[in-house]
């Protein structure tokens, strides 16, 4: 299918639309959905909204450069793939072309613990940096299986994700009794041959039979032992857990609320970006992610002192649209955005960024 350079979506949304019109309604609504009144879901949005920005004139923008560093590694800018598990229900390729997408643009992808590719398909279809995200089972002989095989295929550093100890109330899940289709099954860690309905998600059913609601904080040091990998822990909204993250010896914290398909009413990140930042006082980079759809949002980010943020739904929306081009259109995009954004804020690099910046409703007050 020729496609005129020129009918290409310009910003995220006009790719949401695409993919809804490209997807069937289960997936769709699998992908864009948030828990019960999806309070937090149109926050996590609307937060961002309310920053303002105070852009300094006169300042030679002619060169921009957005690259950033992370756990040593260097990126092109601070836009990262966050984990979305099941790339297939949005193309046959899957996680092979989003991580296509993500080397492309010199950009980390965090492979999620739901791929429907196999972690070994995805570490040799591309070069691109790779974290892996886990979710650890009640059974911890299979989830130290999977960070072996991560490990063992270069990929740089583990992502827990540690606010998901039982699954949230997706509603249009339950009411589409959300199956994963054959097509897009999860490779490496749910063999589904259950395509029974009765029950409501499919998803929620797994992760309450296999997922350990029991992990706790005891348990990091578990997975320090079996790896040589980095840890970074998401999920982390309060200044709390975020202290005791650093005690336990993670190497980051990000501020994630799981794009809002958790606890619904739990903060919008960007609102409970700050606390958490001044809690860890600089011992280990934060990054933050949910609702994050334009270059103005990443740094907004960065000015309340993320070091780095990761793009959910935007990238599956890609993927969806128009495959591998899709998704790395969207990185493109974003990036172009930050670039324009920092040119006019007088930026020139992410380390110009500062918290001068933003102007947010409680500097308001
Ligand atoms: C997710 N997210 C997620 N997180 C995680 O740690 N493991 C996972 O397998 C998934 N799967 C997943 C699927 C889908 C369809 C979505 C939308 C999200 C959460 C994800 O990593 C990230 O926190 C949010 O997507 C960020 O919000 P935005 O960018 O989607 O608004």
């Amino acid at each position: 299918m020729a496609e005129m350079e020129n009918d290409l979506p310009v910003n995220v949304r006009e790719y949401q639309e695409l993919a809804k019109k490209a997807l069937p309604k289960m997936a769709y609504d699998y992908i864009n959905g948030g828990a019960e009144d999806e309070h937090t879901l149109r926050e996590n949005i609307a937060a961002y909204g309310r920053i303002i920005l105070r852009p300094r004139v006169l300042v030679d923008v002619s060169k921009i450069d957005m690259s950033t560093t992370l756990l040593g590694y260097t990126m092109a800018s601070p836009i990262i793939v966050a984990p979305t598990g099941g790339h297939k229900l949005a193309h046959p390729e899957g996680e092979k072309a989003t991580a296509r997408a993500a080397a492309s643009c010199n950009a980390v992808m965090v492979l999620s613990f739901g791929s429907s590719c196999k972690i070994e398909e995805v570490a040799s279809s591309c070069n691109a940096i790779r974290f892996y995200q886990l979710y650890v089972y009640k059974r911890r002989e299979i989830s130290a299986t999977l960070v072996r095989r991560a490990e063992s295929c270069g990929f740089k550093a583990l992502v827990l994700t540690v606010d998901t100890p039982v699954l949230g109330r997706r509603e249009a899940d339950i009411r589409n009794k959300m199956v994963f289709p054959r097509s897009a099954n999860l490779e490496d860690f749910m063999a589904i041959d259950d395509h029974d309905t009765e029950g409501g998600s499919q998803l929620e059913r797994f992760a309450r039979e296999t997922l350990d609601p029991s992990l706790s904080w005891k348990d990091i040091e578990w997975l320090k032992s079996i790896t040589s990998m980095p840890i970074l822990l998401k999920g982390i909204v309060t200044a709390e857990d975020a202290r005791r993250a650093v005690e336990a010896g993670v190497a980051g914290v990000i501020v994630s609320n799981h794009g809002a398909r958790q606890l619904d009413y739990a903060p919008a990140t960007i609102a409970a970006l700050e606390e958490v930042v001044r809690a860890v006082a600089g011992a280990v980079p934060v990054l933050v992610d949910g609702g994050i759809r334009r270059g103005t949002d990443v740094l907004k980010a960065l000015a309340l002192g993320a070091r780095a943020v990761m793009v959910g739904r935007p990238v599956f929306f890609g993927l969806a649209a128009r495959g591998e081009a899709g998704a790395r259109h969207v990185i493109e995009m974003l990036n172009g955005e930050l670039e324009v954004a920092m040119a006019l804020c007088g930026c020139r690099s992410v380390e110009e960024i500062t918290r001068s910046h933003v102007l947010t409703e409680g500097d308001r007050i």
